[in-house]
């Protein structure tokens, strides 16, 4: 890598009048953003003084701040033509957010890099001149070629590198940091994957090489993760169940969609609470068969509602008194008919001679696919849901 560094070419200066003259700009920052009204304005500050020789902009894509980021955006945006942002209501996530941001933009190269001053944005040329030369088409930032971590605890050390070890099993490329938030592609490498991207969660980078079909030639380069200074992390607990979508999205997702999976899994937690509520009311309480079988069959689908409410339809998800309650009767409503679908089908296939456990799992299958159809259009629509999160 060494070696890659002291051959970098700074930015070809061949190319910028022609990007000059059309008035457009060669390279586009896309930042997102999420409370960092301390970071912005240094970050503008960093980029005008490490770009000075490219045309540049940068969009920063911003959820819907609460803490003044966005009032600074529109400051410097009035002040400065190469500042744009976009301001999203009513959604989170940085996957969706860099997508958004690249797809706003027409610069022949595109950057992304957090807004945290965590990232060198001083690489920021060395990595355009990589593309420049045309040697490749992605040039990704690397904290394990240095093995630079900033503040990070030993905790977050050991899930990244988890979650490394487990992109890397699973992806054809070798990259040392797949979870990268800082790289550099050109257009042509974005859009070959623009309309296949899951833009789930929080891992861009992979959700970039995972989705293009041709592999994209890629450089990394080393450099020294700061620590952040201003603001907190936003990534929790949920990032690693969407780090998990994402990498099942990616894999099974191409045959069977991910949220049907989460579904029949979600329905199987379901049948564990049925199981465990019958045996309460009738093997220790003593109740009816019939009584404490309905009893545990709501039970059941009360808990599949708000599992699948958290889990599977979390980016939709039902908020406050009167979403769930018409959600929670709707789903009601959907599993009946499911169950009556059910051993409807099941019935007819047993009596036409089929054996019992085949028109069980037969019956089975129609009745999951048939909640699953109907939940997803009716109870989890989008016109019933706000779905900000934060
Ligand atoms: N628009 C938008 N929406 N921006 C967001 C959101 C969101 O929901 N969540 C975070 N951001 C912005 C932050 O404001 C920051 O600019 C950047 O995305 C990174 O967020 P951090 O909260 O600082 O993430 P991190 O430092 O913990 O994680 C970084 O390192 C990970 C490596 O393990 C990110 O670069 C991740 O992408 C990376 O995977
Ligand atoms: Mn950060």
């Amino acid at each position: 890598m060494n070696e890659l560094s002291q051959n970098a070419s700074v930015v070809s200066r061949a190319a910028i009048p022609l990007f000059a003259e059309l008035g457009s700009s060669l390279l586009s920052v896309i930042i997102p953003t999420f409370n960092e009204v301390e970071n912005v304005e240094i970050m503008v500050e960093r980029l005008a003084a490490c770009l000075q020789d490219v045309r540049w902009e940068v969009v920063f894509v911003d959820d819907d701040s609460s803490d003044g980021t966005l009032d600074v955006l529109r400051d410097l945006s009035r002040r400065d033509s190469r500042v744009r942002f976009i301001h999203r209501i009513g959604r989170r996530g940085l996957a969706s957010a860099v997508t958004e941001g690249m797809l706003a933009t027409s610069s022949p190269y595109l950057a992304v890099i957090d807004c945290d001053l965590q990232h060198d944005e001083t690489q920021l040329p060395l990595m355009l001149g990589r593309l420049l030369s045309g040697a490749c088409d992605l040039v990704v930032a690397s904290r394990y070629l240095k093995r630079s971590f900033g503040d990070w605890d030993k905790r977050r050390l050991r899930m990244s590198q988890l979650g490394t070890f487990v992109a890397q099993s699973l992806l054809v490329i070798p990259l040392s940091d797949p979870m990268s938030g800082f790289f550099c592609l050109t257009r042509e490498a974005f859009d070959a994957c623009a309309h296949d991207l899951s833009a789930r969660g929080y891992k861009i980078l992979l959700d970039i090489v995972m989705s293009s079909k041709v592999v994209p030639r890629i450089e990394e380069i080393p450099y020294e993760f700061r620590p952040r200074v201003h603001g907190g992390s936003k990534l929790d607990s949920a990032t690693v169940f969407e780090y998990l979508l994402l990498l099942l999205d990616k894999s099974v997702g191409k045959f069977i969609p991910t949220r049907f999976v989460l579904f029949s899994v979600v329905g199987g937690s379901g049948l564990v609470v049925n199981l465990i509520v019958l045996a309460l009311m009738f093997k220790i309480g003593h109740v009816g068969f019939a009584l404490s079988e309905t009893v545990a069959t709501i039970a059941a689908m009360t808990s599949n509602f708000f599992v699948n409410n958290v889990l599977t339809y979390r980016d939709k998800r039902l908020r406050g008194l009167i979403q769930l309650t018409k959600g929670l009767l709707s789903f009601y409503l959907f599993c009946a008919l499911g169950a009556i679908a059910n051993v409807g089908i099941a019935s007819v296939l047993f009596e036409k001679h089929c054996s019992w456990w085949l028109s069980a799992i037969a019956g089975t299958l129609v009745g999951v696919v048939w909640n699953y159809a109907m939940s997803s259009t009716f109870t989890w629509s989008n016109t019933w849901t706000n779905t900000r999160t934060k």
